[in-house]
């Protein structure tokens, strides 16, 4: 146990969906009248070996449909701000996958008042600041997207931006134009997922197609010289997952991670969690074995944790509150050390 005071970060790559703990998934089927594929937890945790991300978004999915109520949405957030809170993290951006819900008969208005009512009282409770970021599922159509983009902006839903997630490869940038144009003209943030399992183009059609601006993952842009110049020139944030990427076999195991390199290049790097209850582990969980695995030094940790705050989307009186922190973290270590 590292009694240690953790690192404050922002944790800017998170599926909330991702933080359904095996006991909740338990406890939530039981209060729904779920009957689970599974006899017992251990049987359920033997499902969490994956070989790529299909294989896990499979299970993924499967397990929201203990997700019924707008409690049960607010219990899982309420139970991810909690351990993230301990861990360090200080301000969240967090991804819900709404079509993942609605296309299995749970309305629109339970999901999002579900997770933003206990985004509402977070900062209050854990002081962990929080935006919400609707993710989009690249393996629909853009059609659909839309319509549920719609929706959102109907109803008034507190979301900050829109994202793009679930199956990479095969579902480029190209197909969702449209929707990146319509968030855009609403005034919402964009990101997207590109470079986990889907080659470098993708991140540069990213940019250039749908104008976000930030990358989810993005670690395969190691394998385009041109792409990390650029990505570099302009500190284009991208939002690592390093535990992810061993689980899901985007990587061979944590020594052969990129992200050294990265930084070493100097590319505008975070370390996240993405989904933390499959990956094993939170942010400072990845943090951790970062350092153990790759002996990161104190300042490398600040550098993440400052690249962090200035690639999210907090207030500039936020990020100033933060990177404050930061500094007195790193100050704190070396006087330990
Ligand atoms: N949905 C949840 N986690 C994801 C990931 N790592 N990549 C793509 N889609 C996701
Ligand atoms: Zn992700």
């Amino acid at each position: 146990m590292d009694t240690n005071p953790a690192l404050p970060v922002a944790e800017l790559h998170l599926h909330i969906e991702g933080t359904l703990q095996p006991e909740l998934i338990f406890s939530l089927a039981e209060r729904n009248g779920i009957e689970l594929p599974y006899g017992d937890l251990d049987e359920l945790r033997s499902r969490y070996e994956f070989t790529d991300l299909q294989s896990f978004l499979d299970l993924y999915y499967a397990n929201m449909a203990v997700l019924q109520t707008e409690q049960d949405f607010a219990d899982m957030t309420r139970a991810y701000l909690a351990r993230a809170a301990e861990g360090g993290v200080r301000h969240v951006e967090v991804m819900m996958d709404p079509q993942a819900h609605v296309s299995r008969g749970v309305p629109l208005e339970t999901c999002v008042n579900g997770v933003a009512s206990a985004l509402a009282t977070s900062e209050e409770e854990f002081g962990v600041s929080t935006l919400l970021i609707a993710a989009f599922l690249r393996d629909l159509p853009e059609d659909d997207a839309l319509a549920v983009l719609e929706q959102l902006l109907a109803m008034n839903a507190p979301i900050a931006g829109i994202g793009l997630d679930s199956a990479e490869v095969g579902n480029p940038p190209s197909k969702f134009v449209r929707l990146y144009r319509r968030a855009a003209e609403a005034g919402l943030h964009r990101i997207a997922h590109a470079g986990e399992e889907g080659p470098a183009q993708y991140i540069s059609d990213s940019l250039d197609l749908l104008g976000v601006e930030r990358i989810d993952h993005g670690i395969r842009c190691m394998e385009d010289a041109a792409l990390v110049e650029r990505l570099v020139r302009d500190q284009v944030p991208l939002t690592v997952c390093p535990l992810s990427n061993v689980r899901l076999r985007a990587v061979d195991t944590l020594a052969d991670h990129p992200l050294p390199a990265m930084l070493s290049a100097g590319l505008n790097v975070s370390v996240n969690s993405d989904d933390p209850a499959y990956f094993g582990g939170y942010v400072d969980d990845n943090f951790s074995q970062l350092r153990s695995v790759h002996g990161l030094t104190t300042h490398q940790q600040a550098a993440l944790a400052a690249n962090s705050i200035r690639s999210s989307f907090a207030s500039d009186a936020r990020k100033a509150e933060l990177l404050g922190q930061i500094r007195a973290w790193e100050i704190a270590a070396h006087v330990r050390s």
